[in-house]
């Protein structure tokens, strides 16, 4: 039996994702921040450990503990939403942290028991967002279309050790938390610049024209994961939900 190991299932696509690799009988290493155990059904094929993807310690706690990992999802991120002028550069460094240097470091953290068995897969959670320009994303865009390009780089080296690896880009998906968190973290930091308020208006005017359909749901996520994980013919990119699949035709 195949063992999935992913990072951020306290809430959101990761939750989701931990789901859908249960119910489809594999071993699921859920990992959290703070671990929640009862968050997930109890099951025999459930392991919850915490991880922080920021602390190397963690993430070598988190691998001793899980034993052989044959999937690895790269799901946890932080988003931002403002104006270059309106991010200080400790929530750029934050998001790279996590978004970026995160999944870099879960990689080289897996790498060594995937290239030794000549088996694994890795998918890595970015976002359509990297596939089309849009204002007030341009830090958060830059920490996802690193992961895109290390992605693309590091797939080539891989398949000599017969590793696959994949990213999947969902589109916007409101009810996960991730737009909460990442309000949050505005107002503590005083919100938009008032310099760019038109600017705010015409991104806020265009989700609310986005009608509910058009929209990614975090089952849509866990689908697009679970191709990757294991079709071995699926593309490197794989666009998640409605609005990722129609930017990426
Ligand atoms: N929702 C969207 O519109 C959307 C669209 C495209 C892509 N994405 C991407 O999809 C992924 C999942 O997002 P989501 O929408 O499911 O948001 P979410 O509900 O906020 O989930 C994000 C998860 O990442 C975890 N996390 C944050 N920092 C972490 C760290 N340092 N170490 C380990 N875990 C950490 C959070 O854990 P805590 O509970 O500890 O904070 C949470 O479990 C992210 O990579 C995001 O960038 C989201």
């Amino acid at each position: 039996m195949k063992t999935v190991l992913i990072t951020g299932c306290s809430s959101g696509f990761g939750l989701e994702i931990a789901s859908f690799f249960l119910a489809q009988g594999w071993k699921v290493v859920a990992t959290m921040r703070t671990p929640h155990q009862d968050l997930l059904p109890p099951s025999q094929n459930l392991k919850i450990l915490a991880l922080d993807v920021t602390s190397p310690e963690s993430i070598h706690a988190a691998l001793d503990a899980a034993g052989p990992v044959g999937v690895l999802v790269n799901n946890a991120g932080i988003g931002w939403l403002n104006a270059v002028e309106g991010t200080s550069m400790e929530t750029a460094r934050d998001l790279f942290e996590t978004n970026t240097l995160g999944t870099i470091a879960m990689t080289q953290a897996v790498l060594p028991q995937m290239r030794e068995r000549q088996e694994g897969v890795i998918v890595n959670v970015t976002s359509s967002v990297t596939l089309k320009p849009l204002p007030l994303l341009s830090v958060y865009t830059a920490s996802k279309a690193a992961v895109n390009a290390f992605t693309e780089s590091a797939a080539l080296e891989l398949e000599a050790f017969n590793v696959r690896v994949r990213i999947v880009l969902p589109g916007r998906a409101p009810q996960t938390r991730f737009g909460d968190t990442a309000r949050s973290r505005l107002q503590k930091q005083g919100g938009f610049p008032e310099a760019y308020s038109s600017v705010v208006a015409g991104v806020f005017a265009s989700w609310e024209k986005q009608s509910e359909s058009a929209l990614t749901q975090p089952g849509d996520v866990a689908e697009a994961v679970w191709r990757a994980a294991t079709d071995p013919s699926s593309p490197l990119r794989i666009p998640a939900g409605a609005d990722a699949e129609a930017l990426a035709s």
